[in-house]
């Protein structure tokens, strides 16, 4: 018996209803983050958390219930059996090692290569419709690995890539200009990681292109400043890393900010890991790698085809061989 008596000839209530369900893989700091960013922007109708560490899995689970009074209304759901995340919309996977102060995100490779074996054949048979989102690191060349274990098609395997760096280096161009971060729009390619991309030709501010837009302002053209901001966007993780430990909340906005454009179909430009061979001369195999990438409901609608100087066109083949080195010895 409900607790509310239904008003005089209501229909029954439909057997079935299209709900929304995301899967967190991994209830650590990045997990966590996502999770509670997934819930504050209404996301999703289900959230299912897995993780190895029952104690902590059940404990997120419960605490994040308690704020049921202040969120709109999502059942969240947690179990160490990969089962529980059986027809999930998007599978985010933030499982795994995290980077030690002075690591670098490659050296994280042996130890998640052998945990995705292990975790990515059930989650694909258990959401054969699924967009998986890969944040684990190395998280170019896990996304690589996801593809090749997970039998999706590659639209609908990403990586969350360089919209994180990009979003560091809209950060501090915005900073520098004292405009609006939201008002920036500027791409890093590449990597997610120390060989990253910037692409100075493609940034704007309010539509304005950089260049010009320093030059109108009188701020003496700085390249050297510019190269700065990308070595500090390089360096940021290392550093919150040094000083907090591990990242998160950033990294939980961006990947919340990704699966909104996926799961209401937006249409719009992210610089994610996708399958970039045969894109901006990349070719020697199959890699992934952070490209301006349009995304909707079926995860990758294209790649655009931005006009890349000769130095950008370079410095992405070198971020493109450096991970297919890396791939090389993996015998996948
Ligand atoms: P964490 O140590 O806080 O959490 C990792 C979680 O994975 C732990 O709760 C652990 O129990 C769980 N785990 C381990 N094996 C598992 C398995 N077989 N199945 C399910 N869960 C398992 O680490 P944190 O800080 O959350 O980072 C997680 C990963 O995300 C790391 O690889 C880190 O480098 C990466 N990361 C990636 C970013 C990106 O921009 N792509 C940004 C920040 C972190
Ligand atoms: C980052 C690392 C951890 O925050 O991938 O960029």
């Amino acid at each position: 018996q409900s607790f509310f008596k239904p008003i005089h000839g209501a229909s029954p209530p439909p057997t079935t209803t299209r709900n929304t369900k995301i899967s967190v893989i991994g209830v650590g700091n990045v997990g966590m983050a996502i999770a509670q960013t997934i819930l504050t922007q209404h996301l999703a109708d289900e959230i299912a958390l897995v993780d190895v560490n029952a104690d902590k899995l059940r404990g997120e689970m419960l605490d994040l219930q308690h704020a049921a009074a202040f969120l709109p209304r999502t059942t969240i759901s947690s179990s160490v059996d990969y089962s529980n995340t059986r027809g999930s919309d998007l599978v985010m996977v933030t499982a795994g090692a995290r980077q030690i102060p002075g690591e670098s995100r490659l050296n994280l490779l042996q130890r998640n290569l052998a945990l995705f074996s292990k975790i990515i054949p059930p989650l694909s048979a258990g959401s054969p419709d699924a967009i998986l989102l890969i944040v684990s690191n190395p998280v170019d060349v896990l996304t690589y690995v996801a593809w090749k274990l997970s039998g999706l098609p590659a639209n609908r395997v990403i990586g969350s890539g360089t919209n994180l760096d990009s979003s560091r280096f809209r950060f501090l161009i915005a900073d520098h200009l004292d405009v609006n971060a939201q008002d920036v729009q500027a791409y890093i390619m590449g990597e997610h990681g120390d060989s990253s991309v910037a692409l100075w030709s493609s940034i704007s501010v309010g539509g304005v292109p950089i260049l010009s837009f320093l030059e109108r302002q009188q701020i003496a053209y700085e390249k050297q400043t510019l190269e700065n901001i990308h070595k500090e966007v390089i360096q940021g993780a290392y550093e919150v890393i040094g000083l907090k430990g591990y990242t998160s909340w950033a990294i939980g906005y961006s990947v919340a900010n990704l699966a909104r454009t996926i799961l209401r179909d937006q249409h719009r430009v992210h610089p994610v890991s996708v399958l970039a061979t045969g894109f901006y001369g990349i070719d020697g195999g199959d890699v992934f790698l952070s490209l301006p990438t349009q995304l909707g409901r079926h995860g990758v609608l294209g790649v655009t085809n931005l006009h890349l100087s000769d130095e950008e066109s370079q410095q992405l083949q070198k971020s493109a061989m450096t991970i297919l080195e890396v791939q090389s010895q993996l015998g996948i």
